[in-house]
């Protein structure tokens, strides 16, 4: 497994590919791996010939009080991981080589309206560092498939739309979310979460399921599908 580390050396390793009619597929990442992340990378080498996994913790995405500087990074391990799986290459450039110009920038890459709604209005400006670097990162690797996961799923629409939109010459391919035992979905940040939080976290998809099975059962009034949610939400500590 190789790993690189610029723009220029990326595209063309992937020109290269391209060239011997190898397709290539890109799973994006910020590292901090784990299965959830590995299930993209399976999916990719299922499809493609040669698969780039990027590890890229992208300061634009994240809000001036969020955890840029305290985000995981466990390079090492991730390689390790990455290498187990028979990856081609680690794409990991710095800060600078994904931003030439500083903190000057002009070109966004920006989704309306779509990225505006639910995980959006929490965090304002936070689709639009994930649109443009993931621009870039497709500009770099250039990608015949890229791998997003379904648990994050606004960020999924939200480059789906990007790539329509913008007539990228590639193919989104989503894949399902990958969890723990008790339910809970994988995450990088789960670790920030103390003993008794992550005991209690699973009860929210819990009470998702309750709910679609409701849905399931004819339930169709609004008002009694957000009763049974807020009923099970109430009920987590007690349930433990
Ligand atoms: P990151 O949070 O590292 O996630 C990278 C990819 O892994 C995303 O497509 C995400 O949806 C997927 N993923 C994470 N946990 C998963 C799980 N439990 N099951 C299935 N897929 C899972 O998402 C980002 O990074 C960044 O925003 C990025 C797209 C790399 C742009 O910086």
């Amino acid at each position: 497994m190789r790993t690189i580390r610029t723009v220029k050396e990326m595209q063309s390793w992937s020109r290269r590919q391209a060239a011997d009619g190898r397709s290539v597929g890109f799973v994006p990442t910020m590292g901090a791996l784990h299965q959830g992340h590995l299930d993209l990378v399976r999916a990719a080498k299922v499809r493609d010939d040669a698969v780039v996994a990027s590890i890229f913790v992208n300061p634009t995405q994240f809000g001036p009080n969020e955890d840029f500087d305290a985000y995981p990074r466990t390079f090492d391990q991730d390689c390790a991981l990455l290498a187990e799986l028979d990856v081609d290459v680690v794409f990991n450039p710095t800060v600078d080589e994904m931003y030439p110009t500083g903190g000057s920038r002009l070109t966004w890459v920006d989704v309306d309206d779509l990225g505006q709604h639910w995980c959006g209005a929490a965090r304002p400006g936070h689709f639009r560092g994930v649109t443009t670097v993931v621009t870039k990162l497709f500009n770099a690797v250039l990608p015949d498939r890229a791998y997003f996961g379904e648990k994050d799923f606004q960020q999924l629409a939200i480059i789906r739309r990007m790539a329509r939109e913008l007539l990228m010459e590639l193919e989104i391919v989503a894949v399902p979310i990958a969890r723990a035992d008790d339910g809970l979905a994988l995450s990088s940040r789960n670790a920030y979460l103390s003993e008794s939080a992550r005991a209690e976290a699973p009860g929210i998809y819990r009470a998702l399921q309750q709910v679609q099975q409701a849905f399931r059962d004819g339930e169709r009034s609004v008002k009694a599908l957000l009763a049974i949610l807020t009923g099970c939400l109430e009920n987590i500590s007690d349930a433990r």
